[in-house]
């Protein structure tokens, strides 16, 4: 089924599975905001959990030791990276909870065989014009093979109307639902997109393969997990690589970016902040903080000391965004290769340049 985006998505999906005002709904710590924003949206609770700064995904461990008024955990494949599903389902199982997949970044990547989106209880792929598979505007596919779920999707997308494909409009609602339809273009554009993709697929990763083997090649940039299809390309400044320790992590990522972006690659941190620390959070805004004032409600720490892999993550990388997505993109990745290479062949420059840096990290 085709929704009207995917922030409006998450939120329908989790009103599917039964959340409720009050309901907490783990989240991971680094994603777009909409992942928490979305639980918020039904009066529930975001509990922001740690990631895995290799994968930059939540794992089992962390949420297992998140329960306690928990409903629900949202998990996202950020930057089409997939989260260790296996295990975080059985964690769910063992405390009767649906899994809520967040794929707008992982349209084509695979988990052990099955493509996310497809694994936990319910799937949610952003259709934005910014991600591996769009439309022409705004929009997002919701995929389950529960039919019950099924059936209680389609009315919270329209009015909280039941109605089946080819019978006339009621017009009457049975449930609160949302106006959340997308137009008929969107997934008719999608469609077409699908036609394509499998073909598009294959020549992205003829461009972005020989892009990734030549940054292998220079040990002060980790391109982490060179997957062919990722959705954003992230890569972790190594400071000792530069010679320089870890205090000069940011300082180095800072003028690597500088130094790229003026070679013409547009490097930029992709999220400034861990999501509780951002001020929608921190400051409790939204419904006057009313979630924040339930009896119960965990008040959660948002500073370095709570996520340092995010911090670490957020401090030391930098990502270039979606342009290697374009099938035609390789000329484009050529030019980033060489761009990279001279940034590395003029290192002692920017250790100087790092080291008398006076830094501020993205988050302050
Ligand atoms: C991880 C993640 N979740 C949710 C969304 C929200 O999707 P949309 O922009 O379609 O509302 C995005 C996208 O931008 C995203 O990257």
């Amino acid at each position: 089924m085709v929704v009207s985006n995917g922030t409006a998505t998450l939120s329908l999906t989790l009103a599917a599975v039964g959340i409720e005002p009050g309901d907490e709904v783990i989240v991971p710590a680094l994603s777009f905001v909409a992942t928490a924003a979305a639980p918020m949206h039904l009066l529930a609770v975001p509990v922001f959990v740690a990631i895995d700064p290799d994968t930059f995904n939540m794992t089992p461990a962390v949420v297992e030791a998140a329960m306690a008024r928990v409903r629900a955990i949202v998990v996202v494949h950020l930057h089409g990276l997939p989260a260790d599903m296996d295990e975080i389902n059985a964690v769910a199982r063992r405390h009767g909870l649906p899994v809520v997949e967040d794929a707008a970044q992982a349209h084509n990547a695979h988990y052990r065989g099955r493509p996310a989106g497809a694994i936990g209880t319910i799937g949610t792929l952003s259709l934005n014009v910014s991600k591996n598979l769009a439309t022409c505007g705004e929009g997002c596919l919701v995929t389950t093979d529960d039919e019950g779920l099924a059936r209680r999707v389609a009315p919270l997308r329209q009015f909280g109307e039941l109605s089946g494909t080819g019978t006339p409009r009621t017009y009457i609602p049975h449930m609160l639902g949302w106006n959340n339809k997308p137009h008929a273009i969107q997934p008719a554009f999608t469609r077409s997109q699908l036609r394509r993709f499998p073909a598009d697929l294959l020549r992205r990763e003829r461009n972005i393969r020989p892009f990734l083997d030549r940054i292998a090649d220079l040990p002060g940039f980790l391109a982490t997990h060179p997957l062919l299809d990722q959705h954003i390309l992230r890569f972790r400044g190594d400071p000792a690589a530069f010679g320089l320790d870890d205090r000069y992590m940011g300082p180095v990522r800072a003028e690597v970016q500088r130094a790229l972006r003026a070679e013409g690659v547009p490097a930029t941190p992709y999220q400034s902040m861990p999501l509780p620390t951002q001020h929608m959070f921190r400051a409790a805004h939204g419904f006057d903080a009313w979630l924040w004032r339930l009896a119960g409600t965990r008040t959660q720490p948002g500073g370095p000391d709570a996520f340092p892999a995010v911090f670490r993550v957020i401090e030391d990388s930098f990502a270039t965004q979606e342009a290697h997505l374009h099938p035609d993109a390789g000329p484009l990745l050529a030019h980033y290769a060489s761009a990279f290479e001279k940034v590395w062949q003029n290192r002692d420059d920017l250790t100087r340049l790092a080291t008398a840096l006076t830094y501020t990290p993205p988050w302050e």
